[in-house]
């Protein structure tokens, strides 16, 4: 048998990073779990109380505290750092102040440190951290991957199952492209159930559920985080289980289909921008990028979205 070890690290263990370390034990993905927090002390705290639930999981996974450069061995580092002073009233976008100058401070340091795994990126605003992740990191474009709309997409098929008469949303492909935040849209026009085009789906079956109200459910997703947010502070662990998942499709070389935000290369018209689109994820990170035939809408609103996201990184950068 290989003695291939996979090795799995946390930075920043708040409310998403100790979702995703737990998720990460529970699911049997990492034969080592490292944990790396700017209060190193917490983090040995969150690294024990992990290991004292060991005997519980799947799996023997060691666990550790390590100063920040100990995760340069990871296969993937998953991102959750964030300014704790720092609670958005109104957008995700109002966290990038302090959260780039978290970025711009640790990417060069785990760069002199050797790292040339998979960075999967939760921080907000995560297109934004995403692209500054590739830019101070050195690392190919396939290795820096941000969450983006894959939660918001699983929020909009949880939404949609509702209406088409609760089908599994496993069955459902739909995605939500753009910007993970108010400007992202949902790319309807390459929907399907079950591989029948969802219009198709609608039509056949319109006497039962009646027509579906796209407006309203696309806005259900684009605003769930925010229901969440408003009620409890924060989100944890749709986000949390979104980067442990991100993580074992890598280390499985799963080739998953998933929305995720990643450099583009004129897929979508964009250039030299993370935004979320639709990816193909193994072990490579991103495998591929699907390119939808958007409809003139739906490109339209993808733009403005992109558009959106690139001047808040030149703001970022200057
Ligand atoms: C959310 C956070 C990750 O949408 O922005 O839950």
């Amino acid at each position: 048998m290989s003695e291939t070890v996979r090795r799995v690290g946390v930075v920043g263990i708040g409310n998403v990073g100790k979702a995703a370390a737990s998720a990460v034990l529970h699911e049997n993905i990492a034969d080592e779990l490292y944990i790396s927090d700017i209060d190193s002390e917490r983090a040995k705290g969150e690294a024990w109380d992990f290991a004292d639930s060991i005997e519980l999981t799947p799996s023997r996974t060691r666990v550790l505290e390590v100063p920040l450069e100990g995760l340069a061995v990871c296969d993937v580092i998953l991102v959750a750092v964030t300014e704790r002073s720092q609670i958005p009233t109104q957008s995700r976008l109002e966290l990038l102040k302090g959260t780039a100058a978290i970025t711009y401070d640790i990417v060069p340091k785990l760069r002199k440190a050797g790292f040339k795994g998979t960075y999967v990126i939760a921080t907000n605003p995560c297109d934004i951290i995403t692209y500054l992740f590739y830019k101070l990191s050195g690392l190919p474009k396939n290795h820096v991957i941000g969450t983006g709309t894959a939660l918001d997409s699983m929020r909009l098929r949880r939404q949609l199952s509702q209406v088409i008469g609760d089908v599994d949303p496993r069955s459902i492909n739909a995605f939500m492209i753009g910007e993970h935040g108010d400007s992202q849209i949902a790319a309807w026009s390459q929907a399907t159930v079950g591989g029948q085009p969802l219009d198709q789906f609608e039509e056949d079956n319109v006497d039962e559920f009646g027509p579906i109200d796209r407006d309203q459910v696309e806005d259900a997703a684009r605003h769930f985080g925010w229901e969440i947010h408003t009620r409890k502070g924060n989100t944890q662990f749709g986000i949390g289980n979104a980067l442990a998942f991100f993580a074992k499709s890598i280390l499985n070389d799963a080739r998953v289909v998933t929305a995720a935000s990643v450099i583009q290369n004129g897929e979508y018209g964009q250039n030299d921008l993370a935004i979320g689109v639709p990816i193909i994820l193994g072990r490579n990170g991103v495998e591929r990028i699907i390119k939808f035939r958007l409809s003139e809408k739906e490109q339209e609103g993808f733009n403005g979205s992109a558009e959106l996201i690139k001047g808040y990184i030149k703001q970022t950068l200057e």
